[in-house]
């Protein structure tokens, strides 16, 4: 979900614009031939450029026309990319040597023989139906195999998929609900599916199976972690907790459970009547309006100025974990891992076998977090506890000569002390808690995936506000200002995962493409692949004309090319393979933003029908390890 037009709510002023003059593109490493001359045209241009930026928002980004030499293949990468030449249009491209099949639209069953919705315009599924379909907004996803006599299936498994969001105009038919079977069809189209899939006579398809199951806004969910049982998630009325919203990207755990992050849950509530904002509401983004949805019309439970819902806003923001084998489990919102505009969650196995979790806080000068297991995650569940409940939250600060420290949220901090009456508020306003201790507000970070390495990746999406007026200006992490095409940061913590301090390095700016074959703009989706390949998905302004796309990258060339081209109006998202990786499985969310004139995906184009979300299945002709 790409948003251009969001108002800035941290104004923590983090960050001084008086550093800009020190900055300099520190490099732990430089890879990439097309950064080096990236950054020496920054370098160059920096101290001109900064005067410009002072005085107002520079007329041109220095990076908009970079003259570079791309990197030469590596060995890693073989497949022939698509070409600029096919750039844009209504149907999905894919390198020559690829084929793609769809699965899992928007409307398909969840089980076979289950209700149906095919795109066609004249109806709409009823509520009741689409709680038993697949949703709509198709965005993280992972793929559990099915494990027999100790050996991983690459043929059956199943798929856990989030289900991000659809406009009222694309899953209602109308722009303003007219009732609460409304409000029930967008809120059934929401949350997450857990689909039972096989391989059988080369193409993929669900099957019947007990675990499918959907979790939607109604589902009841649990709270674990610091700020269970806490006031801050009470209802006056005594609501129990249901459902999760805006599932945005995922994450999953070496004791293979899946994680959906929820995202922008604020434009979802809106108020009937007067309400005020307290300070949390307007640093979470929670308005009157919401971002039009209507719920709070019909049901009471998004209504910010309902007195027997206070505090129901502060039941969504969080990372829920869902068992895939599991249809009866109650999703348990992990609360350990702080509340904010959760993009992503990913996992990695650290010092000591702890577990350690990386998350992005997708907004315009938001933070980079990451969580620390207790112990050891096996010693843990051996003790009945789960590495997601006990450990430490910490928020990144990137200093600008490539160090960086993860300052720790815990209510022991003389800062958050004072503000804060226990660990369960730190944690539910993780946001304001990052403000007192001097994170770095970052250019809008998106998911994040650690590589074989230990180097951790985070996507900044974009930033068109970086150095406005008020707002920060550009420093060695988010060196462009603004910052139109975004970049991908790289860090390797010490103590492989474990350590406080870390050093890092700008791995791509994505305007450094722009006038090469493989240009790109807009980084959201990461996935290394055990190889080390970096697989990104983009969602927001492309350069040349192209559609939203993924590209797969050599790290340690700085090679990259085009994978494949989705349709327009779409974005590309959700990465995951069968253990073989011989079948990649990644997303199409709102194709054509719903529009039949644009596209009708999967649908042939021109045949009237709406555009629906759908998962792409992708294998190499040859059948390959995808990304070769
Ligand atoms: Fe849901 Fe930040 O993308
Ligand atoms: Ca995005
Ligand atoms: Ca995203």
């Amino acid at each position: 979900m790409d948003r251009e037009d969001e108002v800035i709510t941290n104004r923590s002023g983090n960050r001084p614009f008086g550093d800009v003059l020190q900055v300099h593109v520190s490099r732990r490493r430089v890879l990439a031939g097309s950064l080096a001359a990236a950054a020496g045209g920054f370098l160059s241009s920096g101290p001109s450029w900064a005067a410009d930026v002072e005085a107002g928002k520079p007329e041109q980004d220095p990076l908009d026309h970079p003259q570079v030499d791309r990197p030469q293949a590596s060995g890693l990468i073989n497949f022939q990319p698509v070409p600029l030449s096919e750039a844009g249009g209504a149907e999905v491209s894919i390198s020559a040597d690829y084929d793609y099949e769809v699965l899992i639209p928007w409307g398909d069953p969840l089980q076979p023989g289950g209700p149906v919705y095919d795109g066609d315009p004249t109806t709409r599924p009823t509520a009741a139906d689409q709680a038993e379909m697949i949703g709509i907004g198709h965005d993280g996803m992972w793929f559990f195999p099915y494990v027999h006599e100790g050996k991983e299936s690459s043929n059956a498994g199943m798929l856990c998929i989030n289900h991000e969001f659809g406009r009222n105009n694309h899953v209602l038919g109308r722009g303003i609900p007219g009732s609460l079977e409304d409000v029930r069809l967008s809120q059934h189209a929401h949350g997450v599916s857990v689909v039972a899939i096989v391989r059988r006579d080369g193409s993929w398809r669900q099957i019947r199976s007990p675990y499918s199951r959907r979790v939607h806004v109604n589902t009841p969910v649990a709270f674990s972690g610091p700020a269970a049982g806490s006031r801050l998630l009470e209802t006056p009325g005594g609501g129990e907790p249901l459902g999760t919203l805006n599932n945005c990207a995922s994450g999953h755990t070496p004791w293979g459970t899946y994680l959906t992050c929820e995202e922008n849950v604020h434009g979802y509530f809106g108020a009937t009547e007067r309400w005020t904002a307290t300070p949390e509401h307007e640093r979470y983004g929670f308005s009157a309006g919401g971002f039009g949805y209507g719920w709070e019309k019909y049901d009471r439970r998004f209504d910010l100025a309902d007195p027997d819902y206070t505090n129901e806003e502060n039941r969504f923001g969080w990372v829920v974990e869902i068992d895939p084998w599991n249809a009866r489990q109650t999703p348990i919102k992990r609360t350990a891992l702080g509340r904010f505009r959760h993009e992503g969650a990913a996992v990695a196995v650290g010092e000591g076998g702890r577990a350690v979790v990386y998350m992005g806080d997708d907004q315009r000068f938001d933070y980079i977090y990451k969580f620390v297991s207790a112990d050891d995650w096996q010693a843990m569940r051996a003790r009945g506890v789960s590495p997601l409940d006990e450990g430490s939250l910490y928020v990144a600060r990137f200093n600008d000569d490539g160090t960086g420290e993860w300052l720790e949220l815990t209510i022991d901090h003389p800062l958050l002390a004072d503000r804060f009456a226990d660990q369960a508020a730190v944690v539910t306003f993780a946001r304001v808690a990052a403000d007192l201790l001097g994170a770095t507000p970052m250019d809008r970070p998106e998911w994040t995936t650690v590589a074989p390495n230990g180097d951790v990746y985070c996507s900044l999406t974009n930033n068109d506000q970086r150095g406005d007026d008020g707002l920060p200006g550009p420093d060695a992490a988010n060196p462009l200002a603004p910052n139109l095409s975004g970049h991908i940061i790289r860090w390797r913590d010490d103590q492989h995962h474990l350590g406080t301090t870390f050093s890092w390095d700008i791995f791509l700016i994505a305007a450094t493409t722009h006038d090469s074959e493989d240009a790109f703009g807009s980084p959201d989706g990461l996935w290394a692949d055990p190889d080390g390949r970096l697989f990104i998905a983009t969602d927001g302004p492309q350069p040349a004309g192209l559609n939203d796309q993924m590209l797969v990258a050599d790290p340690a060339t700085g090679e990259l090319r085009r994978l494949l081209e989705g349709v327009i109006s779409c974005e590309v998202t959700g990465i995951t393979v069968t253990p073989d990786r011989r079948t990649l499985f990644c997303n199409l969310q709102h194709p054509g933003n719903g529009n039949p004139a644009a596209t009708s995906f999967p649908a042939p184009f021109g045949s009237g029908k709406i555009p629906r979300d759908a998962t792409l299945v992708i294998r190499r002709k040859d059948r390959g390890i995808v990304g070769s």
